[in-house]
């Protein structure tokens, strides 16, 4: 068993405290919101502001981001600038990762979540509650895949990019980097990057 202190306090970071299984001791969080110091978040203490991880000896996980500011959890890493055998990876012991199947380190698998087959999941990845990822998807550093995402067959998923609540995406599709897919949409073309699309099929809301 390991230490773990998670970065951030909000929703996402009580989750990984949550997922966190037998693998880890969780000693708390680090926030940088001076109202949180000396509170507790779940049941674990706040440790401090957030540059103090890096004097700590445990292992990290950034745990911070949001459908409107889903590029906080690549700056927070980058800012940190920690080793790379200092970055947990968290796998909630209900996940199912098959054969030849990688998730990077810094990587969140919430509870449910299926990799079917030969999947790669870069690093400082955030993949919600029963996500299904099928054979040969590739999801980028820093992506974020929020719950009850269906990818098809060889989707890749690029750097920093957002996909929404229960959306679902054709086998073979590019989501680029940094682009933001709805919640509930169905995607069935390439997306390129830094754009926001929704709807069922999806569709350009916005660059
Ligand atoms: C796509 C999204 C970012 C747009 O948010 P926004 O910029 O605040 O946009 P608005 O709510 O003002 O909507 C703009 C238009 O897009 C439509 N729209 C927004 N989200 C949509 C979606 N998911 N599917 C279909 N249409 C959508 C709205 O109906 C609206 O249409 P209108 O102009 O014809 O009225 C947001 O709705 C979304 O889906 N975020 C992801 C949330 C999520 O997955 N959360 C889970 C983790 S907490």
């Amino acid at each position: 068993m390991r230490d773990l202190v998670i970065v951030g306090a909000g929703g996402f970071a009580r989750e990984t405290a949550a997922a966190a299984g037998p693998a880890w001791r969780v000693r708390g969080f680090v926030d940088d919101d001076p109202a949180l110091l000396g509170t507790t978040r779940a049941g674990l203490p706040i440790l401090g502001p957030v540059a103090d991880v890096a004097g700590m000896d445990a292992a990290v996980v950034v745990c911070v981001g949001n459908p409107r500011n889903y590029a906080a959890r690549r700056q927070i890493v980058e800012r940190l600038g920690l080793p790379a055998r200092r970055w947990a990876t968290v796998v909630h012991p209900s996940v199912s990762i098959g054969a030849g199947s990688r998730v990077g380190p810094g990587s969140v698998l919430l509870a449910g979540t299926v990799l079917t087959a030969d999947v790669t999941v870069g690093w400082h990845v955030a993949v919600m509650p029963q996500v299904v990822l099928t054979h040969d998807d590739r999801v980028g550093d820093y992506a974020t895949i929020a719950s009850g995402v269906r990818l098809g067959g060889g989707v890749v998923v690029d750097d920093g990019a957002y996909v929404g609540a229960g959306a679902l995406v054709r086998e073979g599709v590019k989501l680029g980097a940094g682009s933001l897919v709805g919640l509930g949409s169905v995607v069935l073309r390439d997306v390129p990057p830094e754009e926001t699309w929704a709807g069922n099929p999806a569709r350009r809301l916005r660059s």
